[in-house]
């Protein structure tokens, strides 16, 4: 496939190109196949002939009980055709034009006993399945593909990391069902925190490390880059994670609890009055009945029936946060600290017993709905 430079320079100024193995998609979707039966299925960032998500979907179209699959793409994808060349199925398609394709049946059209790519590619051809050229460009946002977007009961994509807000709030805004891969560091933007604390949206199952095949075009790195035998670029993050808003068994698993509260373990925080700090999410104190300070990687652990979810720290609409004061400002100056805060910093920080100050990083505030009785002391 030849490369259209201006678009690809795009690309690349972004890096929104990584696309997605077909293990992680399978790891992921597994915890989902109820969900799927009788349903219309939108992959909506998602070159056919190249994408995984098109793949798993396409090959577990009957076992999963698809009513019928879309997929549609940006641009030519820059990755060469490995799986299904566009030219197999219409030999004399335009290079580097987006494509949708629409899937209703699949069955052993080439009668060499399994169902495989090349059944796929033959009713395209065949023009049981349709493959057409989109009008537009196959922006997610684009008339068109919005219009698919609401003949869809689930979207399921890997969609364009820069894009990521604006693509969550599109599905909301079209009420979607979804499972939809992200940057944790997403959890706390001012667009997709709300949605996870009001129970909209919640993290899956794999979430962590994933590595994705890149374009030829992307510069190595130093780390988490590499080549494969067949010289094909990879990269890997360590923060991704699955978002979506299916119900899973996941999200009703109850956290185990085995520390109890003890005010010289758990340090209330000076600029928000009764809240506890808890620095690993194992040590959240089974009996505390307040409000609470975790790491936001509790998010992925979070469970609801559990815990309420308040706010984040640096969210000034918990009530009682006030920022940090003069008083503690200056003692942290004092004890030798060296980051930048300034008083009424909406960061929280606590005094240890031995009187030494602490900013945490970022915290979730959250209370846990059914405490145990606490301990007497
Ligand atoms: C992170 S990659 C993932 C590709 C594929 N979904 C996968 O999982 O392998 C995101 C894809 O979205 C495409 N893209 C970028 N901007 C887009 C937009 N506005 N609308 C639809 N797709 C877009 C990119 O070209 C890229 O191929």
């Amino acid at each position: 496939m030849a490369k259209n430079k201006s678009l690809n320079a795009a690309a690349k100024a972004k890096e929104d190109e990584f696309y997605t193995q077909l293990t992680d998609v399978e790891k992921e979707l597994r915890h989902y196949r109820n969900h799927f039966k009788g349903k219309t299925v939108f992959c909506n960032c998602d070159d056919p002939f190249e994408s995984n998500f098109f793949k798993y979907f396409v090959l577990n179209f009957n076992r999963l009980g698809l009513k019928k699959l879309i997929a549609t793409c940006y641009t030519g994808s820059p990755i060469a055709g490995s799986q299904l060349s566009l030219f197999d199925v219409v030999p004399n398609a335009q290079e580097n034009r987006p494509y949708k394709a629409v899937v209703t049946t699949v069955y052993d059209a080439t009668g060499d006993g399994g169902v495989d790519m090349d059944d796929i590619a033959e009713l395209f051809k065949q023009g049981e399945n349709e493959l057409s050229e989109l009008a537009g460009n196959g922006d997610f946002r684009s008339e068109e593909c919005l219009a698919l977007m609401d003949e869809a009961d689930i979207v399921t994509t890997n969609p364009p990391f820069s894009l990521f807000n604006e693509y969550i709030l599109t599905l909301i805004e079209h009420g979607k069902e979804f499972v939809v891969i992200g940057s944790q560091n997403s959890v706390t933007y001012k667009d997709i925190f709300p949605l996870l604390m009001t129970d909209q949206m919640w993290l899956g199952y794999n979430n962590g490390d994933m590595a994705f095949r890149v374009p030829d075009y992307y510069e190595p790195r130093e780390t988490r880059f590499w080549i494969d035998e067949n010289g094909q670029k990879w990269r890997s993050m360590g923060n991704i994670a699955w978002y979506t808003n299916l119900d899973i068994k996941k999200r009703h698993e109850e956290l185990i609890l085995v520390r109890r509260y003890d005010p010289s373990v758990y340090p209330t925080y000076a600029n928000l009055t009764g809240c506890i700090n808890v620095d690993k999410v194992a040590d959240i104190p089974c009996d505390y009945d307040g409000l609470m300070g975790v790491p936001i990687t509790f998010l992925d652990k979070y469970n609801p029936d559990q815990f309420e979810i308040l706010g984040l720290d640096y969210d000034s609409s918990i009530p009682g946060k006030t920022g940090l004061d003069e008083c503690f400002v200056k003692d942290y100056y004092d004890q030798g600290n060296t980051g930048s805060i300034t008083v009424g910093h909406p960061s929280l920080g606590y005094y240890k017993p031995d009187g030494k100050v602490v900013r945490t990083y970022r915290r979730v505030i959250i209370r846990n709905r059914h405490p145990e009785e606490p301990r007497r002391i």
